[in-house]
C-alpha cells in the first residue's frame, strides 16, 4: 500500500499506539483501484505497519511523550525560541525558571505540566517526529527540506524570511548549461528546478552561501532572505522567490491523537494572540 493520498477518493485515516511514535496504522478507501481491476464495488482497507510494532514488542523504549500527561515542548535555542516560549507563558504555560541566565537544557513546571527541552533549531522536527516532544516550533524552510512526518498547525507570524534564487544581478540562465546552485537547502533546489525542468548541480555548502557565486564555484545560490543584507553587500540580488518562511506550530501525530484536546486548545488560544497582536 502507498502513502500517497491520491490513491485514496474518500475517507483517509491513520491509527496511532500509546507509547509509539510513528504510525501504527493506515488507510482508507481507494474504489479507483478496484476500478483497475475490472471491478465495479468500492473498496476499503488498512495496512497493519508490523515493523513499527515489532519494535515495541523488541522492548525499544516506549515514546516519553505519550507516556505522560505533561505537554512536552521543544524549543530552538535562541530569540526565536524565547519569543515562542513567552507564547506558551502567555497561554498559561509558564515556567520562569526557562529564561534564567544558565546552560540548563530541559525545564518543567509540574503544576502546569509542561515540560520543555532547548534544543538546537535544526533539530526540533526530528525532537517532534520521533514522539520525545509532543509539540514544537520550526521554520518552515526546515518543514520544506526534510519533510519530517508531522503536523503542521498554525503559522506564528515570525521568524519571517524567504527562501529565494540569488546570483549576480546581471545574471542570465543559458538553459544549454547544467545550472550549478549552491545552497544548505539541496531538497527545496532540486524540488524548485525540477517543477521546473531545470537541470541542476548541487554544490552543497554549510554556510556563508553568498560566497559561491562571487568567486565562480556556483552560478546562483538558493539561501534565506531575511533583511537582504548579506545580498546587497556581496553585489548580489535576488533572483526569483521560491517561498515565503516562518515559524511553524508542529505535532508528533500520535500526541495529536493522544493528546488531542490538549493541543487543539493550544493552536486555538495561539490564534487568539495572533488576532490580538495583528
Ligand atoms: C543566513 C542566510 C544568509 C543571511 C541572510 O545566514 O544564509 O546568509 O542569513 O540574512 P539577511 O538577508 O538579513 O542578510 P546565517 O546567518 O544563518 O549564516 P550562514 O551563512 O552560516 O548560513
Amino acid at each position: 500500500m502507498t502513502d500517497d493520498i491520491n490513491y485514496y477518493n474518500g475517507i483517509v485515516f491513520k491509527g496511532f499506539v500509546r507509547g509509539i511514535a510513528a504510525t501504527a496504522i493506515s488507510g482508507g478507501q481507494y474504489d479507483r483501484l478496484m476500478k483497475r481491476m475490472k471491478r465495479s464495488s468500492q473498496a476499503i482497507g488498512f495496512a497493519v505497519y508490523t515493523d513499527v510494532l515489532e519494535r515495541m514488542d523488541l522492548g525499544a523504549s516506549p515514546v516519553a511523550a505519550q507516556e505522560d500527561d505533561f505537554l512536552n515542548v521543544a524549543l530552538p535555542k535562541g530569540r526565536l525560541g524565547e519569543q515562542v516560549y513567552e507564547m506558551f507563558a502567555a497561554i498559561g504555560y509558564e515556567c520562569p525558571e526557562l529564561l534564567d541566565p544558565n546552560r540548563k537544557l530541559i525545564f518543567e513546571n509540574k503544576e502546569k505540566k509542561v515540560r520543555y527541552f532547548w534544543v538546537k533549531p535544526s533539530d526540533v522536527a526530528i525532537y517532534v517526529e520521533r514522539g520525545v516532544a509532543d509539540v514544537g516550533v520550526v521554520g518552515k524552510d526546515i518543514l520544506l527540506e526534510e519533510q519530517p512526518d508531522v503536523y503542521e498547525l498554525s503559522d506564528l507570524g515570525f521568524g519571517k524570511c524567504r527562501m529565494v534564487v540569488a546570483g549576480p544581478g546581471d545574471f542570465k540562465d543559458d538553459t544549454a548549461k547544467t545550472l550549478r546552485v549552491a545552497t544548505k537547502f539541496a531538497a527545496i533546489a532540486q524540488n524548485y528546478y525540477r517543477l521546473r525542468g531545470r537541470d541542476i548541480d548541487i554544490i552543497a555548502l554549510n554556510g556563508s552561501i553568498e560566497v559561491a557565486p562571487i568567486i565562480g564555484l556556483s552560478d546562483v545560490i538558493v539561501d534565506i532572505v531575511e533583511t537582504g543584507t548579506t545580498l546587497r553587500e556581496n553585489n548580489l540580488a535576488e533572483l526569483e522567490v521560491i517561498d515565503n518562511i516562518s515559524a511553524r506550530l508542529i505535532a508528533n501525530k500520535a500526541s495529536f491523537a493522544f493528546k488531542n484536546k490538549n493541543i487543539v486548545n493550544i493552536v486555538k488560544a495561539f490564534d487568539m494572540v495572533l488576532e490580538e497582536n495583528k
